[in-house]
């Protein structure tokens, strides 16, 4: 290789990674555009016209949109088409834009929309924490310590972030309390995450039990843990009418609930005690917990398993739904963006939690530890798994 080409190439690995660096730097517009045009109601305007929709239809839409600002939904959707939410479609003068199966996901009135997880978790009372996660930044300190005189601004033993106190989360650093504590004293933060979660669980719960009806089949009764408002217990009490299901979730989050038929509603403390049945359902409950607290739930959740006794024996066990972080090693192309996704909410579980997203190995030792003999995993969740547990 003679020297110019050398430097060339040189030059050019430097510029590639400097894009790199670019997109990872801005990769934050990517969420704040999507959630920009789900604010504006986009998805649902293009869905409502019926056919392929223009900008100039759409800026024509928008109900409260200044007109010194529509050329820029031009941009927005650009950059949406580009990130896979939107296509074109040749009309005779311009081109319209259709839903992609994505965007179709954010459209308000659809069975399995997910459009209010996009909004609890883009909320700034959930973004905020990452602002308090690395070593303090001078605009932060300068934001607490706005009312003192200038020349204190700057000590340094005043700010610590997370990765420099003792708090067990960035929330916490942020807001002073664990989430699960502040959402019970902040009723908006509650709503949006208890509607967040339920838009998660409809769609899980649907193919959970197309898909592994099986594991249902020939059970008497089933809690669940952390089931929230009962979106999953209402489900699964629908489609298996002869069993008892209970939803075990915190007092505030479950008073007012009314218990109807086969479904009821229990405020307590999964750390504390969990209802007595054939089998236990925890869907997204053990990432948001450390080791230590995971052991404690699944001790509880083996307890209300074991304490029936028919006779009998049918097969109990623990239904855990959450994810299974992939092996990078297996982790072809088409997969790079899942993987991507489940270290993303990694990371969110160490900001808003103090869990985690687990390997395969990290679960066994887990299971084992909290004397379970035996596991299933059963990878039909997409980013997420069913994991069986048998006592
Ligand atoms: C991430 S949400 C999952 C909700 C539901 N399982 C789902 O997937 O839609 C976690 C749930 O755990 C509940 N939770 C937190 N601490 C709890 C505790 N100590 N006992 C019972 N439930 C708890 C929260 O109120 C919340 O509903």
């Amino acid at each position: 290789m003679d020297k110019a080409n050398a430097k060339g190439e040189t030059v050019n690995e430097l510029l590639k990674a400097e894009a790199h660096v670019w997109n990872h730097i801005f990769s934050f517009i990517n969420s704040m555009s999507l959630k920009c045009a789900v604010d504006l109601g986009i998805p649902d305007f293009i869905h409502n016209h019926g056919k392929p929709m223009t900008v100039s239809e759409l800026v024509a839409a928008l109900p409260t949109l200044n007109p010194t600002k529509a050329r820029n939904i031009y941009r927005l959707m650009r950059i949406l088409l580009h990130s896979g939410f939107f296509e074109q479609q040749k009309l005779s003068q311009e081109d319209g834009y259709v839903l992609t199966d994505a965007s179709r996901l954010l459209l308000k009135d659809t069975p399995f929309g997910i459009t209010p997880l996009l909004k609890v978790m883009l909320d700034p009372i959930l973004t905020k924490p990452w602002d308090f996660l690395g070593p303090c930044c001078w605009n932060l300190r300068l934001q607490n310590r706005a009312s003192e005189p200038i020349n204190t601004m700057w000590d340094s033993s005043i700010t610590h972030t997370w990765l420099q106190n003792n708090d067990s989360t960035p929330f916490d650093t942020a807001h002073g309390k664990p989430l699960w504590d502040y959402a019970c004293h902040v009723p908006k933060l509650c709503h949006l995450f208890n509607e967040g979660m339920a838009s998660d669980a409809r769609l899980i719960i649907n193919v959970l039990i197309d898909k592994c009806k099986g594991s249902f089949e020939g059970l008497d009764s089933l809690v669940d843990v952390g089931g929230g408002t009962g979106t999953v217990g209402k489900a699964i009490a629908h489609a298996f009418p002869h069993l008892n299901c209970t939803v075990l979730d915190l007092p505030h989050v479950v008073a007012g609930l009314k218990d109807s038929g086969n479904l009821k509603y229990v405020g307590g403390n999964m750390f504390e005690d969990v209802p007595v049945a054939d089998a236990v359902l925890i869907k997204s409950i053990l990432h948001d917990w450390n080791d230590d607290e995971c052991m404690k739930i699944l001790k509880r959740c083996k307890e209300a398993i074991s304490k029936q006794d028919k006779g009998v024996v049918i097969k109990k066990n623990v239904m855990i739904v959450d994810m299974v972080v992939m092996e990078k090693k297996k982790v072809n192309d088409g997969s790079f963006n899942l993987m991507e996704t489940q270290l993303f909410f990694d990371m969110l579980m160490m900001v808003l939690q103090t869990g985690r997203e687990r390997r395969e190995e990290e679960w066994a030792k887990l299971f084992f530890a909290a004397g379970f003999s035996n596991y299933n995993i059963t990878p039909i969740l997409g980013l997420r798994s069913l994991i069986e547990l048998f006592p």
